[in-house]
């Protein structure tokens, strides 16, 4: 090996002083590449117990891992040489544009996980031109959220009261509020055993026992944050101090059946969509019934354990009512390659929880804002290496589901 000493002007010319960044938060935020770094950041920054209400899923959690195993259990075939210099995400859903083919799902209590919630993630979500659902189980009201993203779509999902008038309540409230779709959860007679919840005690809102403040004492964003903002409450309750399982058990209507429907429907001006439709003879049903969309959901694995994975249900279930109504898919979405073979297989638009949940904890609003860029960044690559430069261009040969998780009466067809 030939030696030579050092150019100090070659040297130079390799060394980049970079002025400090001003803002840590966006600076740290930028160095999550995939929704996975988020959920790492997001474990670093929250308390125990309101992590593992988001992580978590119904007892042995293998509704979550499967549907996650069926997108990591993707192959994708490209086509080349396609001009794919521009590509548009865009497209109509439930009789509107959206900008990207994924929204944000309603999720319960979201200013446990950070003080900004559901204000965060409506902002972020009309900044990027994509639909936010507010939980009945929100802390924000629906007027606060409506202010948050004015001029974007916000989408109402209700839960069953066992006092009727409460939900009819809330559907008045969402349409006078401009609400433009009413989501009504359909699998949740009772609530799913969440173990992590039972073993760490969580109460809603959580309680400040010596464990939890010892534990919690490195998470100091957070806990400043919990006790110098308005005290955690349900918008649409005045006061709960149980598991979310007890509230849902106690609030909720377990008599509920397709019956309700033209009942909710009566009032809603909006589009109504079912979610949590778990098999073929329900999303008949439910088309019957003049829903204008369905959701293939089990409720990101938080209710019955060992459900089916919803990817695995699209085809048929497209097949079936697929010219009659919207079908929509949520649960185990981590990258935009999932939201791609979803469309991919003829949902027309998808819907994530935790990966937005992971982004808030992580960062608040900004993390928000970062969890949508690394998906509508992966889904714009994915859809360029596959050659398409239009979602209408993806059909069911790009994505071929690898044999491991597939149930065996769909191998035998
Ligand atoms: C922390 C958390 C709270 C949720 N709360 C609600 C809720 O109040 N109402 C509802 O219909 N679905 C709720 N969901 C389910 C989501 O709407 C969605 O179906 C699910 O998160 C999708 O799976 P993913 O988290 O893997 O994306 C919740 C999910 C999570 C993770």
């Amino acid at each position: 090996m030939k030696r030579q000493i050092p150019n100090l002007r070659e040297i130079a010319s390799l060394v980049r002083l970079r002025a400090p960044h001003i803002s840590t938060r966006k600076h740290r935020l930028d160095s999550a590449l995939t929704i996975w770094d988020l959920r790492d950041m997001a474990k670093r920054r929250t308390p125990r117990g309101p992590f593992d209400y988001t992580d978590g899923a119904a007892e042995a959690e293998l509704s979550l891992s499967r549907a996650r195993q069926a997108f990591e259990d993707i192959e994708f075939t490209p086509g080349i040489l396609r001009d794919v210099s521009t590509v548009d995400t865009s497209s109509l859903v439930l009789g509107a544009s959206v900008a990207l083919p994924f929204g944000i799902a309603p999720t319960g209590f979201t200013r446990m996980m950070h003080a900004e919630g559901e204000v965060a993630g409506a902002s972020s979500a009309g900044a990027a031109g994509i639909p936010f659902a507010l939980s009945t189980l929100g802390i924000t009201t629906v007027e606060d959220v409506k202010a948050a993203n004015p001029n974007g779509r916000n989408w109402f999902q209700l839960y069953m009261w066992k006092v009727r008038e409460r939900s009819r309540a809330h559907i008045e409230r969402a349409a006078a509020a401009g609400y433009d779709t009413l989501l009504v959860t359909v699998d949740v007679p009772v609530a799913g055993a969440r173990l992590r919840d039972a073993r760490n005690g969580l109460t809603i809102p959580p309680q400040l026992t010596l464990k939890t403040v010892v534990t919690s004492m490195s998470k100091w964003e957070w806990c400043f944050n919990f006790l110098t903002t308005e005290p955690l409450a349900f918008a649409t309750l005045n006061s709960w101090s149980g598991t979310v399982g007890d509230l849902l058990d106690s609030m909720f209507d377990p008599s509920v059946t397709f019956d309700d429907l033209a009942w909710i429907k009566a009032p809603w001006p909006g589009k109504l969509v079912a979610k949590g439709v778990q098999g073929v003879a329900d999303a008949k049903r439910l088309a019957a019934a003049g829903v204008d969309g369905i959701i293939l959901s089990n409720y990101g694995g938080r209710q019955l354990d060992r459900a089916p994975v919803p990817f695995h249900l699209l085809p048929q279930v497209v097949r079936e009512v697929g010219r009659d109504m919207e079908v929509h898919i949520d649960t185990g979405i981590m990258n935009g390659a999932d939201i791609v073979a979803s469309i991919a297989m003829g949902s027309q638009f998808t819907r994530v929880g935790r990966a937005y949940l992971y982004g808030l904890m992580a960062g608040g609003c900004e993390g928000v804002d970062r969890a949508i860029e690394i998906l509508s960044g992966q889904i714009s690559r994915t859809m360029r290496l596959l050659g398409v430069s239009e979602l209408a261009e993806l059909t069911p040969h790009h994505p071929t589901q690898l044999l491991r998780l597939v149930p065996i009466r769909q191998v035998n067809r």
